[in-house]
């Protein structure tokens, strides 16, 4: 099952993803389902390395303040935060009155994204610490998300480096199974 197979990937080859592969990993994204039939999404590809990498830099600000867990590893020089992917896509939607389905929706469309990447041979990772970046409006409008939107989701794109381990996870826990 493809499900399974999907990894996050943190270590990304040089290789370009090609501009076709780009528009069908956003095509499975709109595929998803949506409430309403509102197809709430807006694309940014970021593919421009300095600014990723200012990207990168400025979540590592953040990310030092706010888990001051993670900040010897934030403190490294490599880009510990976007992995020196090819590619960055952030996914976001308008500031409306839709605050929680649009959430549910950029993370659904997400995830077939993630999916669709995998099936093409490419590496996908949800990039939380990039999140941080939706308190930082000047670093928003840098990257080009416009007043109105909101940055729902950021997620990496490229060839990965090395195959991926498979990995685990818990039996389902369900709480309660009411016939
Ligand atoms: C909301 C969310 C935020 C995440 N943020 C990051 C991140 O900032 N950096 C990172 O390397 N991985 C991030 N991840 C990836 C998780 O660490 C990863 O999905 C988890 O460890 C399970 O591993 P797998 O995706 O390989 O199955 C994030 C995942 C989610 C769902």
């Amino acid at each position: 099952m493809c499900i399974k197979g999907r990894r996050s990937v943190r270590s990304y080859t040089d290789e370009p993803v090609s501009k076709e592969q780009v528009e069908a990993v956003l095509e499975a994204g709109v595929w998803a389902p949506t409430g309403m039939w509102r197809e709430p999404w807006r694309f940014i590809v970021i593919e421009n390395k300095e600014l990723i990498k200012y990207v990168s830099d400025e979540a590592k600000v953040l990310a030092k303040e706010k888990f001051p867990s993670y900040a010897k590893h934030l403190s490294s020089e490599a880009d510990v935060i976007c992995y020196n992917a090819p590619v960055l896509i952030l996914v976001c939607t308008e500031k409306d009155q839709f605050t929680d389905n649009n959430l549910a929706e950029s993370v659904l469309a997400t995830q077939n994204m993630f999916l669709r990447a995998y099936e093409l041979g490419l590496g996908t990772c949800y990039m939380g610490f990039v999140s941080l970046l939706k308190s930082k409006p000047d670093v928003l409008k840098k990257i080009g998300v416009p007043d109105n939107y909101e940055m729902m989701v950021p997620l990496i794109l490229g060839h990965p480096k090395t195959k991926q381990e498979s990995g685990k996870r818990k039996k389902p826990n369900i709480f309660k199974w009411i016939p």
